[in-house]
């Protein structure tokens, strides 16, 4: 386990506490009449001005406390630092619900420590949930503990999952839920990979699993889902990485790995032609 004393990781929970609410706040004050101002990988992969100040705020906040400190952020990418922590910061994670006025949208605020996430932060404005996590602590939504459900076999399980923005990635990804689909209980398409993983950590889907994110959309929600008692990984042992993370109870986890190893769950279709 980590160096940092409980202490030390309660301090680092109170700063992205602190952060993701405050960018929450501003986020969700500016969500009527948001447009998109930029695309990243696909035309649908979008950002708007939102998504970049609040980030911007983000930063300004945790460096007042802890300058130098290296940040890591969806949209202004790594920024080096002495500092022993590494934050790691999405500042609205389900951009497209943001922009459809939907509410399923996230600010989601990791620190890490040699590596390891520490603690967690994810909000979600517009329910008015603030989930925590610190390493070894357990989670909790509101100041309340949350457990994962205790694992169901994979045909009774609900199982959350999303899309990337390239065509190519998507097709192989409707590839697997072909087989997928008729093996569980059913499929949810939340439209942010935080608050999937949140919702996972207290029960309120049995699974998840994606590919294509980046450490940004797991890092404050993966500990979450982790100390609420679920196993979140990658295939053969990895850790949640780019090519795939899925999260269950132990034996769901095993039970789902086992589905979409062979499937190429981490793979993307051949290119057509
Ligand atoms: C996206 C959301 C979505 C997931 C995508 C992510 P963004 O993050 O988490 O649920 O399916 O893969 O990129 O772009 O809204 O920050």
């Amino acid at each position: 386990m980590s160096t940092t004393s409980a202490q030390d990781r309660a301090g680092l929970l109170a700063l992205a506490v602190e952060a993701a609410q405050e960018g929450g706040r501003v986020a969700a004050e500016g969500q009527s009449g948001i447009g998109v101002l930029d695309t990243k990988s696909s035309p649908t992969d979008v950002v708007t001005e939102m998504d970049r100040s609040v980030e911007e705020l983000i930063r300004k906040r945790i460096h007042a406390v802890r300058p130098g400190d290296p940040v890591l952020g969806e949209e202004g990418g790594d920024e080096a630092g002495e500092g022993a922590v590494r934050w790691i910061v999405d500042p609205i994670d389900g951009t497209v619900n943001y922009l459809y006025g939907r509410g399923e949208w996230a600010v989601s605020i990791a620190a890490e420590v040699g590596g390891e996430v520490v603690a967690g932060a994810v909000a979600v404005p517009a329910r008015g949930d603030l989930y925590t996590a610190v390493l070894g602590g357990g989670a909790f939504c509101n100041g309340e503990p949350v457990r994962a459900a205790a694992a169901v076999p994979l045909e009774l399980a609900l199982v959350a999952t999303g899309f990337g923005y390239g065509s190519q990635r998507r097709a192989q990804q409707a590839e697997v839920l072909r087989t997928v689909l008729p093996r569980i209980r059913d499929i949810r398409r939340g439209g942010s990979a935080a608050v999937d993983l949140c919702e996972l950590a207290q029960g309120r889907s049995n699974a998840y699993y994606e590919r294509g994110l980046n450490p940004w959309d797991w890092g404050a929600a993966a500990l979450i889902a982790q100390e609420a008692g679920a196993r979140v990984g990658g295939l053969h042992g990895a850790p949640p990485n780019p090519d795939l993370i899925i999260a269950a109870a132990p034996e769901l986890f095993a039970e789902l790995h086992d589905l979409l190893a062979p499937l190429g769950a981490d793979t993307d279709a051949p290119a057509a032609g």
